[in-house]
């Protein structure tokens, strides 16, 4: 039942072609998984059906992984792994709006805080968030300082070495250095005043004075400029992981 559903899966998502296994290709139909990678293309994959090994693309963009790995089942990002090292790829990028391949995750044309999902075409806008910028190189948000040719983040275009107020909070804000912004926290008792843009004795216009329970842990306020636990991330493939190296993180 499973290996039917997942001979279907594949079927639906790559194209059959009429071949005989070459060289020194493994046969499908001797392996327990009844699927293996061409030995020549990473994205092309061997699967025994009805007893007969048959030939099948990856879905345009993804390469292939190993039974039931990869963002469709056996199929994967091309820069997730070593799938194509000493391999080349049989088919040219099909390109859409937005979308160098049919399935991938892209850059954005003119921001460096947004990137495109790619999924059979359909182009999806994705926000980096929390200061982040998106990476070309490891396809996800990072860093502004592994981002090259975006080490600024736009937070801090006004004043590259200001303070900028961060949503709603009235202890946390963003304070630039050299245009990288950086998560802070008003000391205890103080608040941030989006006015003059520095922690103040409350109240101001928008803050009362803090109350004498201690805040709860940040992952736990449901700020949206935190990349924890954030609901917008559920809807992203598995490739887009927005997670920064943690060795990077400061306060
Ligand atoms: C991809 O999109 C095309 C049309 O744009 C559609 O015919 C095809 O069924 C889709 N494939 C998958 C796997 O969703």
């Amino acid at each position: 039942m499973r290996s039917e559903l997942f001979f279907m899966i594949l079927a639906a998502a790559g194209s059959s072609i009429a071949q005989q296994p070459k060289g020194n290709q493994e046969d499908p139909c001797k392996l327990k998984a009844r699927v293996v990678g061409d030995e020549t293309y990473c994205d092309r994959y061997w699967e025994c059906v009805g007893g007969q090994p048959e030939l099948y693309d990856c879905p345009n963009g993804l390469v292939f992984a190993g039974k039931n790995r990869g963002v469709t089942e056996g199929c994967d990002y091309p820069w997730r792994s070593n799938y194509c090292d000493n391999k080349q790829q049989a088919n040219p990028p099909i390109g859409t709006d937005h979308c160098d391949w049919l399935y991938g995750i892209f850059g954005h044309e003119t921001s460096c805080t947004r990137y495109w999902t790619c999924w059979n075409g359909t182009a999806t806008e994705q926000l980096c968030i929390g200061g982040l910028l998106y990476n070309e190189r490891t396809h996800s948000c990072d860093w502004p300082e592994n981002v090259d040719g975006c080490q600024k983040h736009p937070l801090c275009n006004d004043d590259p070495n200001g303070n900028v107020a961060l949503g709603k909070s009235c202890n946390r804000y963003w304070q630039c250095q050299g245009g990288y912004p950086r998560l802070q926290r008003c000391p205890a008792m103080l608040v941030f005043d989006r006015r003059s843009l520095r922690c103040v004795v409350p109240p101001t216009e928008d803050c009362d004075v803090p109350s004498t329970i201690p805040p709860p842990p940040p992952e736990e306020e449901g700020d949206e400029n935190i990349p924890q636990n954030n609901p917008k991330f559920a809807n992203l493939p598995p490739g887009a992981i927005p997670i920064p190296s943690k060795n990077k993180q400061r306060n």
